[in-house]
């Protein structure tokens, strides 16, 4: 069990929450641990960031919290609400205009068929926004000023193809701003846009959560951006969080030694890591996994017990943690690799094992 990343009051939270896939036809299929019982807790006005490489479940996060599907193990709770156990419609519905979603294929997430404006218009009636057509038309109208499509009667009349990529991604934002929700997940919404465009895109999303209180679930393979963007910053890997700190802290002094790879694999600040990363490793067992740490394979300051059990976690600060052995052990922020140099370099593995023999 973790300790739930959390500051202050919640609006909403993850208790827990774990999914299985079944994976493989045939007689003997096989159980894929996507997600592995993780726990946080989003603040009003907050904006938190989930980062980790492909695979690791971030956007399995993301599609139970909007519950696209649900979850194997755990609770959801809403403003306190146990929304896992709300079945009457109306509350589903109230759930769904309150936690609403972005993702990073604006134009596959558009139909090509639709004007922007009946893109809009749905949202608002399927959650009674309007009353007549006249109200309807403002509404869409000034769902376009707000994410600066304007004039916002002609860019009502165009179609998806019409529109930039940019300007498609502030057209997903203004669909999921009509049911007037207060929580954004958004799964790598600016990873498919011009690098040209993407901190405008990032700003819209800081104006929005000011002017209308909204809270963030950052999906990012862009580390730099979760800096930019993000209060805090969630790392995962293979279906675990495996640290969670304030953004800045985690970027000047990375905790977790996966951390610390992540961070020592940005070399590019327009591209994504995925590529890099997969290059450095074997990607970790989500069927059948070993038991202990998924990335002890890969870890260079790895020791005996980290093949045999999950770290539990370990309070660094009073808003930061760890699930690591070296920091159940002993280890103290700043012993553990170092800054600026690459995590796998066996040298500071044998500096952080010869601290940890110290420690004890
Ligand atoms: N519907 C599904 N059926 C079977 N396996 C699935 C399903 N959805 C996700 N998975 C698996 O669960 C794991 C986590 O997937 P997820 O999409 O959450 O990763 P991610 O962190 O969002 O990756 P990416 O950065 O590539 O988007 C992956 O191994 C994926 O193959
Ligand atoms: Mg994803």
């Amino acid at each position: 069990m973790t300790t739930t990343d959390r500051q202050g009051q919640a609006i909403l939270e993850a208790q827990g929450i774990g999914k299985y896939f079944q994976v493989g036809g045939g007689f003997k299929p096989k159980r894929l641990r996507a997600l592995n019982e993780v726990s946080f807790a989003l603040g009003q006005r907050q904006v938190v960031a989930l980062v980790g490489e492909s695979g690791s479940g971030k956007s399995t996060i993301a599609r139970l919290l909007v519950r696209l599907m649900e979850p194997s193990t755990g609770k959801i709770l809403f403003r306190g609400r146990d929304i896992l156990q709300e079945e009457p419609r109306q509350a589903s519905l109230d759930y769904r205009a309150q936690v609403q979603m972005i993702f990073q294929d604006p134009f596959g997430s558009l139909n090509p068929v639709r004007t922007i404006g009946e893109h809009l218009e749905r949202p608002l009636l399927i959650h009674g926004k309007a009353k007549s057509d006249a109200e309807l038309r403002d509404r869409v109208n000034e769902l376009l000023e707000t994410v600066d499509l304007r004039p916002a009667a002609e860019l009502a009349a165009r179609y998806p193809h019409q529109l930039s990529g940019g300007q498609r991604q502030r057209v997903a934002i203004a669909r999921a701003l009509a049911p007037g929700p207060s929580v954004i997940l958004a799964d790598e919404p600016i990873s498919m846009l011009d690098v040209s465009i993407r901190v405008g895109v990032l700003n819209l999303m800081e104006r929005l959560k000011e002017e209308r209180g909204i809270s963030y679930l950052y999906i990012t393979h862009d580390i730099a951006s979760a800096r930019y963007f993000a209060d805090r910053t969630m790392v995962m890997y293979a279906g675990h969080i495996v640290e969670g700190a304030p953004s800045e802290e985690l970027m000047q002094q990375p905790a977790h030694p996966y951390t610390q790879l992540l961070l020592s694999a940005v070399p590019d600040p327009n591209g994504s890591m995925k590529n890099e990363l997969k290059a450095k490793s074997g990607a970790p067992k989500l069927i059948d996994p070993p038991p202990g740490c998924p990335f002890a394979d890969r870890c260079p300051s790895a020791m005996a017990v980290c093949r045999q059990e999950m770290p539990g976690t370990t309070q660094l600060e009073q808003n930061r943690w760890v699930r690591c052995h070296l920091y159940g052990q002993g280890a103290t922020l700043g012993t553990v690799g170092t800054q600026g140099q690459s995590a796998t370099d066996p040298g500071i593995a044998n500096v952080a094992a010869r601290r940890l023999e110290e420690a004890r």
